[in-house]
C-alpha cells in the first residue's frame, strides 16, 4: 500500500517535471498523400481527464507535415473519420476554389475527398486545418492542423538549413483554454495553456528542443485561436527573419522580435555557433504588445463582456527551452545576404480599390460578433465578383476596439501601406494574413490570377477563429473576363432579358422554369454586385432607374449552371 502511494507520487512528479523532447511530426512526400482525420484523446494535464482531440493519421493531436515541390501535381486523399462533417483547407496555397477546402466543400462523416492540383506556390511554410461553417474554431483547437512545407528551386539553391528536425525545426505554437474537465474551449479568451507541436510546454519547463551549435532554422506557425505572440529569445538574442507567410523575403531581416497573429508564419535563422552546452528560451515578449492586440495587456472590460484576462496577457513568458548540442556534420554557419527578388505590384497598376471596414454592433464590443462593412457572413452572398487578372488594392480599416488578423484565400499579397507609412521589413514579403490593430488602416495589393469559378467562392476572414465562426467572413468569386463574358443567347428557351438597352427597368423572363429557381445577380464591370435576388422563377422586373448608364452583367445561376448576359443601361 505504502509502496503504491510512493509509486504514484513518483509518477506524478514525473508528469509535472518531466521534460519531453520537442516532437517533430513526420513528413509525407508526394505526389500522393493520404490524410485520415479521426477522433482521439490526449492526457495533456497531470491530473484529471484526457482532452478530446482531433488528429490526422497516426497522431493523437495535429498531423504530419506535407512536403510539396513547386511545379508538381499532387493528389490528396482525405478520409473523414471524426463522426462529424468537416473540410480541409490548404492555408496560403494558390489553387482552384473547388479544392480550397472552404465551407462550400464539406466532407461528410466517413466520406473521402480527393483534391488534385499543381503546386504553384513559392517555397515557404503553409498549413492545413478544417474550415467547416461555424465549426472552424471547435475543430482546429482540438488539434486538427498540420504544416505544409513548399520547396522550390530558388530556395533550394541557397545555403540554408533544411534538414528537417535536425537543423530545420517546425514549430506549431498554440495557446488554448481548457475547462475544468480538461476540454478545449473555442471561446478561449482566458487561454493559458501553451502547446508546442502538440505538447504542453508549461512555459518552457516541459518541452526541450536540442538544436546544434550552428545556424538553425525555425518555421513558426501561430495556430492559436485568438492570441498573438511577440516572439523573441531570452537575452534578446538577435535572429534573422528569412520568410513571411508566402515566401522568402528579399534579404534576411536582422531583428530581436517577430510578432505573429493567428494564422501567420515566419521562418527565422538563429545562429547558435559556439554555444554548445548553453540553454536559451524561445519567448513571447507580450508586455511590449499594445493594448487591443489579444495577448497584450488586458483592457479594462465592461462587466457584461467575456473577460480576456489570461494570466499571460501583457507578460513575457517562455515557450520552448532550447539546449544547444554539438554541431552536425556539414553545418550551416553563415547567413546568406540575399534570398529572392519579390517585385510587388504598384498602386498605379491597380484596377480597383475595395474598402473593408471591420465593424461591430457598438464601439464597446470586445468579444464579438464582428463584421466586415456591417454585414455578417452569408454562405449565399458573394461579396465581390473579381475579374480574372485584376490587380486590386484592398484597404482594411479597423473601426473596432480589438486587433483582427485578416486572411484572404487564393492569393498572397503585399502590404503597401500601414497608416500612411510603407510596411516594415518584416511585412515586405508575400503574405496571406495581416494583423490590423484597432484604429489602423492598411492597404495591400494583389493579383487574382489563374483560377476562375462561377460556383464556389473563396473566403476572406478574420483568423481569430471565434470571430470567423461568428460571421467575420466574406467571400469572392474570380470570374473569367466579366466584360467579354461568353454571352448566352438572349432567347435561348430558358430566359429572355429585355429590353436591351434598358432604361428604368429590366425584365427577366424565365420561361416555363416551373418549380426550378434561379439566383439572379447584376454586377458592374468592376465586379461590384449592385442587385441580387434569390430563388426566382417566372418573371422578375428589376428597377434600374437609379443605375448609372453603362454596361452591366446579369448572371442567372442554378446548381452548376450559370448564364451571363450583358445589358446596357441608357
Ligand atoms: Cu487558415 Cu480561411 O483559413
Ligand atoms: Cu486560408
Ligand atoms: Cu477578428
Amino acid at each position: 500500500m505504502k509502496k503504491n502511494i510512493i509509486m504514484s507520487f513518483v509518477a506524478l512528479t514525473y508528469l509535472v517535471n518531466a521534460q519531453t523532447q520537442l516532437f517533430i511530426p513526420d513528413t509525407l512526400v508526394g505526389p500522393n498523400y493520404s490524410l485520415n482525420m479521426h477522433k482521439d484523446s490526449v492526457q495533456f494535464f497531470p491530473t484529471g481527464k484526457k482532452s478530446n482531440t482531433y488528429a490526422y493519421n497516426l497522431y493523437k493531436y495535429l498531423g504530419p507535415t506535407l512536403i510539396f515541390n513547386k511545379g508538381s501535381n499532387v493528389s490528396i486523399t482525405m478520409n473523414n473519420q471524426i463522426g462529424d462533417t468537416t473540410t480541409v483547407h490548404w492555408h496560403g496555397i494558390h489553387l482552384p476554389s473547388k479544392w480550397d477546402g472552404g465551407p462550400h466543400t464539406p466532407i461528410l462523416p466517413n466520406a473521402v475527398w480527393n483534391p488534385q492540383f499543381t503546386v504553384m506556390d513559392n517555397a515557404a511554410t503553409y498549413w492545413y486545418h478544417p474550415h467547416m461553417h461555424q465549426k472552424t474554431a471547435l475543430q482546429a483547437i482540438k488539434g486538427a492542423a498540420g504544416l505544409i512545407i513548399v520547396r522550390d528551386a530558388i530556395e533550394s539553391a541557397l545555403m540554408l538549413p533544411r534538414k528537417y528536425g535536425v537543423d530545420d525545426f517546425p514549430l506549431i505554437i498554440q495557446c488554448q483554454q481548457y475547462n475544468s474537465i480538461n476540454q478545449a474551449m473555442p471561446l478561449g479568451m482566458q487561454d493559458s495553456t501553451i502547446l508546442v507541436n502538440g505538447a504542453r510546454a508549461n512555459y518552457g519547463y516541459t518541452v526541450n528542443a536540442n538544436m546544434p551549435a550552428q545556424v538553425v532554422r525555425m518555421r513558426i506557425l501561430n495556430a492559436s485561436g485568438e492570441r498573438s505572440f511577440n516572439f523573441g529569445f531570452s537575452g534578446n538574442k538577435q535572429f534573422y527573419q528569412i520568410a513571411s507567410d508566402g515566401g522568402l523575403l528579399n534579404t534576411p531581416n536582422l531583428t530581436t522580435r517577430i510578432r505573429l497573429a493567428p494564422g501567420e508564419r515566419a521562418e527565422i535563422l538563429l545562429n547558435l555557433t559556439g554555444m554548445n552546452g548553453q540553454t536559451l528560451y524561445l519567448m513571447s515578449h507580450a508586455s511590449e504588445l499594445p493594448m487591443g492586440i489579444q495577448g497584450g495587456p488586458t483592457m479594462p472590460m465592461p462587466s457584461w463582456a467575456t473577460p480576456m484576462d489570461s494570466p499571460l496577457n501583457g507578460t513575457d513568458f517562455n515557450i520552448l527551452k532550447i539546449t544547444v548540442i554539438p554541431q552536425t556534420t556539414n553545418p550551416i554557419t553563415t547567413i546568406p545576404s540575399t534570398l529572392t527578388n519579390n517585385v510587388p505590384y504598384t498602386i498605379g497598376q491597380a484596377n480597383v480599390t475595395r474598402t473593408i471596414r471591420f465593424t461591430a454592433d457598438s464601439a464597446m464590443v470586445m468579444d464579438g460578433p464582428f463584421y466586415f462593412n456591417d454585414s455578417t457572413f452569408d454562405m449565399m452572398r458573394v461579396d465581390y465578383q473579381i475579374p480574372i487578372n485584376n490587380i486590386e488594392v484592398w484597404k482594411l480599416v479597423n473601426e473596432t476596439m480589438v486587433a483582427h488578423p485578416f486572411h484572404i484565400h487564393d492569393v498572397q499579397f503585399y502590404v503597401i501601406d500601414r497608416n500612411g507609412n510603407p510596411p516594415g521589413p518584416e511585412e515586405k514579403g508575400r503574405k496571406d494574413v495581416v494583423l490590423v490593430p484597432p484604429g489602423d488602416s492598411l492597404m495591400f495589393i494583389t493579383k487574382f490570377e489563374d483560377f476562375t469559378d462561377s460556383v464556389i467562392p473563396y473566403m476572406y476572414h478574420c483568423h481569430i477563429l471565434m470571430h470567423e465562426d461568428d460571421g467575420m467572413m466574406g467571400q469572392f468569386m474570380v470570374r473569367s473576363n466579366l466584360t467579354g463574358i461568353k454571352e448566352t443567347k438572349l432567347d435561348n428557351g430558358i430566359v429572355s432579358i429585355y429590353p436591351n438597352p434598358a432604361q428604368n427597368s429590366i425584365i427577366v423572363d424565365l420561361k416555363e422554369s416551373g418549380n426550378s429557381t434561379f439566383d439572379i445577380t447584376v454586377h458592374d464591370l468592376l465586379g461590384e454586385i449592385i442587385y441580387s435576388e434569390k430563388r426566382v422563377n417566372n418573371k422578375l422586373i428589376i428597377n434600374s432607374s437609379q443605375w448609372q448608364s453603362g454596361l452591366y452583367i446579369i448572371s442567372l445561376q442554378q446548381d452548376n449552371k450559370s448564364i451571363n448576359n450583358k445589358i446596357i443601361i441608357e
